[in-house]
């Protein structure tokens, strides 16, 4: 079974210039009003316990547009937001539908879907990781400055679920990484050793700091996450004031290469994590990197698809 669940243990390091070549593919493909229904007639449950604009349009219109069809599945609407178990979903849906998206807060949640059902699995977000954002941005990487290996990408600000996938996935492009953030508010030891790991093969360059200076320096793209993560509203007050010397703004700019991109998964919060003349401004390319989201998940969907 393909699952895209985790970009450390589901993407090899071949495999990643292929799903990026697939997604150029689809994208080339839909701007030039050319039919590619890869996945006629199949389904795709969306569950989401979470909010989202970008992810359930991508997908939806991602499906759509390859000939099959898609679910949308509030946790407020189905039987789990009730408490039935993952255990039997996952035994429910297989013998519904060809697979399942899911947004949701327990990374292990998603694992057990895949674990528990007998069809592919994606992951559109958890507590720990966000690896579909992850081929959007290196798709987005890659059209605006024609190579991932050897570039430095730095990530200011908290090391969230996003941070990690980072990790993750610019190891496995040998692009160098710098993560700059609070030091008990950086990523978990485990993300570190995974991205070391690849980067022995890759040759990419790893750097922990609490320094969002040292981490900006020479990057050849800045990015950052809001600092406050789905599920942890009640703690804003306290994030704005730890992560508030973390702000992507013109001075943090100016010690990144001259011609640096800037990149937001989004949405953002102006005035917290990047201020509006940095994503406003000709450095970012986030509608981009958003539009991308849906070209790399159209690729994602017909490897998992096609592939299991
Ligand atoms: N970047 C991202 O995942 O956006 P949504 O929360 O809108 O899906
Ligand atoms: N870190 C953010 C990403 C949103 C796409 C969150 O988890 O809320």
């Amino acid at each position: 079974m393909k699952h895209f669940i985790d970009f450390h243990e589901d993407v090899g390091i071949d495999e990643l210039n292929y799903l990026l070549d697939i997604a150029s593919d689809m994208k080339a493909k839909t701007k030039a009003g050319i039919e590619h229904h890869y996945l006629n007639g199949k389904t795709l449950a969306m569950i989401f316990t979470k909010s989202s604009t970008r992810t359930r349009v991508s997908f939806e219109v991602g499906m759509y547009q390859l000939g099959g069809h898609s679910l949308f599945l509030s946790n407020n609407d189905i039987q789990i937001g009730r408490g039935e178990t993952i255990h039997d979903t996952a035994k429910v849906l297989s013998g519904m539908v060809d697979g399942i998206m899911i947004r949701t807060f327990k990374h292990s949640d998603v694992t057990d879907l895949a674990k528990y059902g007998t069809i592919p699995v994606i992951n559109g977000l958890t507590d720990d990781q966000h690896p579909t954002q992850m081929l959007a941005d290196l798709l987005t990487i890659k059209e605006h400055k024609g190579t991932l290996k050897g570039l430095k990408l730095a990530y200011v600000g908290d090391g969230n679920n996003v941070a990690n996938s980072l990790l993750q996935a610019c190891s496995k492009a040998g692009m160098d990484i710098a993560i700059g953030s609070p030091k008990d508010y950086t990523c978990p030891d485990k993300y570190v050793k995974q991205a070391q790991e690849d980067a022995a093969v890759t040759g990419s360059k790893i750097l922990m700091t609490d320094d969002p200076f040292e981490a900006a320096s020479d990057a050849d793209v800045i990015y950052t996450d809001t600092w406050t993560s789905m599920g942890q509203e009640d703690e804003k007050a306290k994030r704005v004031q730890i992560f508030r010397n973390y702000q992507v703004n013109t001075k943090l700019m100016g010690v990144a290469h001259k011609d640096a991109i800037f990149l937001h998964c989004l949405p953002a919060y102006r005035g917290y994590e990047v201020t509006e003349d940095v994503i406003d401004g000709p450095a970012s390319v986030v509608f981009d990197e958003a539009e991308n989201r849906l070209h790399a998940h159209k690729a994602i969907l017909v490897n998992c698809y096609l592939n299991s």
